[in-house]
């Protein structure tokens, strides 16, 4: 069975990982990797090919970046001929990007069935284009491979047949799982950049911050600055910056209220997850990050007003704090009195979830 396996920014190479090693237990299968190029710099991409040790690419794309309409028809070009050339069984796409999208809509008009690994995640959030890739991907897919209970009544909701849906668990779990092996000998490359922006025993928060509707919109972004500024006054803050984050911070003149915090470039995969691990709070807008410190147990306010990720808050680690200033630096202030959210890991966050997904593949 000839696959293609569609990856193109950050936080897709991580979930790509573990099902390339499971995939290569079965002669049967043929997995194709194919980078769309949506991110191309070698913090965003490469060092995670590296540190996730997954095969080169077979096909990349090279597309780069572009406005959503641009990026997402550059996507649906290349891939397309790709498509046409190598004729694969199945279509396999990750998460909620424009790569995820592009492939979808391309393999669905050729006739190519498409596995969608961590369907049924709703924001309810259509100003988020993140929420228009997932619930397309989605309707067009013939195997729904789902994280999370509230992934599953969403697509009920939306009139997906039952026997489409596969609650498998959360595949960037395992991604962590399998690299706790490697994380001690990361650990010593983070004190060493910890020790030149501050002593090394001292606790820090971790910021990431890359949403458009945080970052695109002036005032927005300055707010949450303000915010995470004050909070730095309490506990040193390590940054490490989204291409997006530091150009828009530029455009806007912003750029003086980074100075409080210690802005590094984007981490590599291991570096990144031994920072979140040894936090003591995460304060984050991305989607993965909120499940990650719920598996690790580490507080996490997440810088939006929804989430897709339902369990993070229910279960886990994970709070909802919006922009608002004073609530961004209320709740911190209380993480750093002590008042800890405690979590448990959600159901199926166990390392197993490449397994039940390549099980459903072949013998379906
Ligand atoms: C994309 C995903 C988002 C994901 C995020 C993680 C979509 C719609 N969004 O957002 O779901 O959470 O990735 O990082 O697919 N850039 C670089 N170098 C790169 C990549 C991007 O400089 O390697 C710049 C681009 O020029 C652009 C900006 O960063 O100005 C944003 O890149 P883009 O691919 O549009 O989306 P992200 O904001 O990264």
């Amino acid at each position: 069975m000839k696959l293609f396996l569609v990856a193109g920014a950050r936080p897709n190479f991580m979930k790509i990982g573990p099902l390339v090693d499971e995939m290569k237990k079965h002669p049967e299968i043929d997995p194709i990797i194919v980078h769309t190029g949506q991110h191309y710099d070698y913090e965003m991409s490469a060092i995670f090919f590296k540190d996730l040790e997954i095969a080169k690419p077979d096909i990349y794309l090279g597309v780069g970046s572009g406005s959503q309409g641009e990026q997402t028809g550059k996507i649906m070009i290349a891939i397309e001929k790709e498509m046409i050339e190598h004729r694969p069984d199945l279509v396999v796409v990750v998460g909620d990007v424009n790569s995820t999208l592009a492939a979808s809509v391309v393999a669905s008009k050729l006739h190519i069935p498409i596995a969608h690994v961590e369907a049924g995640l709703r924001s309810f959030d259509r100003t988020m284009p993140e929420e228009i890739n997932r619930q397309v991907t989605d309707v067009l897919s013939e195997y729904l491979f789902t994280t999370e209970e509230s992934g599953n009544e969403n697509l009920r909701k939306e009139g997906i047949t039952e026997e489409k849906i596969y609650f498998v668990g959360d595949i960037m779990i395992e991604a962590i799982i399998n690299a706790k092996c490697k994380m001690q000998k990361v650990k010593l490359s983070i004190n060493n950049l910890k020790s030149k922006i501050f002593n090394l025993e001292s606790p820090y928060a971790l910021l990431t911050l890359h949403r458009p509707s945080n970052v695109d919109d002036k005032n927005t972004f300055s707010r949450v600055l303000n915010a995470v500024d004050e909070v730095s006054r309490k506990i040193p803050i390590i940054f490490p910056i989204h291409p997006r984050t530091r150009k828009m911070a530029e455009k806007f003149g912003l750029s003086e209220k980074l100075k409080p915090l210690h802005v590094i470039k984007p981490l590599g995969y291991l570096d990144f997850i031994v920072l979140e691990k040894n936090a003591k709070f995460v304060l984050t807008d991305s989607g993965s990050i909120q499940a990650e410190t719920t598996y690790f147990g580490i507080p996490c306010l997440t810088i939006r007003e929804n989430t897709e990720r339902p369990v993070t808050i229910s279960m886990g680690t994970n709070k909802l704090v919006g922009t608002d200033k004073d609530k961004i630096v209320e709740e911190s202030l209380d993480i750093l009195d002590g008042e800890n959210k405690k979590g448990h890991i959600p159901p199926l966050w166990d390392g197993k979830t490449a397994e039940r997904i390549v099980d459903v593949i072949r013998f379906n």
